[in-house]
């Protein structure tokens, strides 16, 4: 395929000399002269480690060219790929002026050239951006519409600086966002080679997914640092404790505790997040993250508050009340605390939990249900009664015996879905969550 890569920088060298080594015919594209000549003597513009050697051996072979010049970059090559920056503006927002820029020009060029070319943006960008602001300059300047006179997606990069050659080789997946026919195919195929899954997705996802995993590295890095700064005042070796956290891969290092839904609670997390940024406090640590998350998991609970209330339903049930499945513990269950919540704003809310039997209620969770909600006894039912004539149901839930009343439901009946359960029917129930 004949390439044409805008933008030479730590993204688009790296993705130009990675694509003209698997046979690709490869045009780079840069404003900046001096990135230009380094590239035509055959050495690397970045620092990088093995970079020089390849863009050698590349110029050398004649698979990479350069030039200041878009349409004739355009003109010769099939698919172009956006690499320039997408700095942040002082106020934070972010600056897509060079993504703007270039594609106006890929547009034009696309209209001069007078043939069908695909466009790529591999420069990071919010959702949004490649439909909303990328997609109408394309169609301006082309004059024809996306999937006729052009192709866009959107295919992020995972690569790290330092080791970019090999995570351009060995990336954790390829992600390809696109609405047009056959883009796809055209993408995948300059990966066919590389052995790893090749998702294709919406163009919202693709863009979301790598703020994501960007975000969720900096999670990582400053949870690790704030509990090390609590560690540190309490006179233990953060890194011993890291290192163990890191060897449990079933709970810490693995899928669970990451899928959007709904708020954490029960006897231990509440509690020992409260003991933890406590001691934080009293050792002086500076731990905003750590610090932030209650209010973060109440808001959670006063969201799903309010988008119950928002669908304008009186009869509610609750399918779910523990603070998780399988067990009767109800303490600071983000579940009771929404019927609570309901309940004091007058709705009439059912409550289905088949783990809890309030006769088999004992000790401080008999003792906290008494005192957050006295009127437990004449709610509960079970699930299948729970939904009879209820206007929402909402699943807290995901259980043999709930997923089986749901089977159930009227059409006029609405879900509001807080575990991922929303694809369990096939009748024309409503059904929407918090996060989708
Ligand atoms: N650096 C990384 O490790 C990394 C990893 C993944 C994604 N990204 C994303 O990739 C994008 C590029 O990042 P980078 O670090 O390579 O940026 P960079 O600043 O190193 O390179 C951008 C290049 O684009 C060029 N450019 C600007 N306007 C241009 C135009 N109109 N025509 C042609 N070239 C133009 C600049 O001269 C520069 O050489 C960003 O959106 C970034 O967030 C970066």
């Amino acid at each position: 395929m004949n390439i044409s890569v805008f933008g030479l920088g730590y993204v688009g060298a790296v993705t130009s000399s990675c694509l003209a080594q698997r046979c690709n015919s490869v045009i780079g594209v840069d404003v900046d002269e001096r990135k230009l000549e380094l590239i035509r003597l055959g050495r690397s513009p970045i620092v990088e480690e093995g970079l020089n050697e390849l863009i050698g051996a590349m110029v050398k072979a004649g698979k990479i060219s350069v030039t200041s010049d878009c349409a004739e970059a355009v003109k010769h090559s099939d698919l172009s790929i956006v690499c320039v920056g997408t700095p942040s503006r002082p106020n934070g927002s972010l600056d897509t002026t060079h993504v703007e820029r270039v594609c106006q020009q890929i547009g034009e060029a696309i209209r001069q050239k007078g043939a069908y070319h695909s466009v790529v943006i591999r420069s990071t960008v919010l959702p949004g951006t490649t439909l909303g602001v990328v997609q109408p300059i394309l169609e301006a300047a082309t004059g024809g519409a996306m999937g006729e006179a052009f192709g866009l997606s959107m295919n992020p990069e995972f690569l790290r600086e330092g080791t970019s050659i090999r995570d351009f080789d060995d990336p954790p997946y390829t992600i390809v966002g696109t609405e047009c026919e056959g883009e796809f195919e055209r993408v995948a195929k300059l990966f066919a080679d590389i052995d790893r899954p090749i998702h294709h997705v919406s163009v919202h996802t693709a863009e979301a997914v790598k703020y994501a995993c960007n975000l969720f590295h900096a999670v990582k890095i400053t949870f690790a640092n704030e509990i090390g700064a609590v560690c540190k005042g309490l006179g233990v070796d953060a890194r011993a404790v890291m290192e163990l956290v890191c060897q449990d891969q079933k709970l810490n290092i693995s899928p669970r505790y990451l899928r959007p839904g709904f708020a954490f609670g029960g006897s231990c997390l509440p509690k020992d997040l409260r003991a933890f940024t406590y001691a934080g406090r009293q050792t002086d640590a500076a731990i905003p993250m750590l610090n932030g998350m209650l209010q973060s998991n109440r808001d959670q609970i006063e969201a799903v508050a309010r988008r119950v209330m928002a669908h304008g339903c009186r009869r509610i049930a609750l399918l779910g009340l523990s603070f998780k499945p399988g067990t009767d513990d109800l303490r600071e269950s983000p579940l009771l605390s929404l019927a609570e919540r309901l309940i004091g704003r007058g709705y009439d809310v059912r409550i289905a939990d088949p783990s809890v039997k309030y006769a088999a209620l004992h000790g401080a969770n008999k003792r906290y249900i008494e005192q957050e909600l006295p009127h437990l006894r004449r709610l509960l039912t079970s699930p299948r009664r729970a939904i009879i004539d209820a206007d929402l149901i909402v699943v807290g839930h995901h259980t043999p015996e709930i997923m089986e009343a749901l089977e159930n439901l009227e059409d006029d009946q609405r879900v509001f879905d807080l575990v991922g359960v929303s694809d369990f029917t096939a009748n024309e129930v409503k059904t929407d969550g918090l996060y989708w």
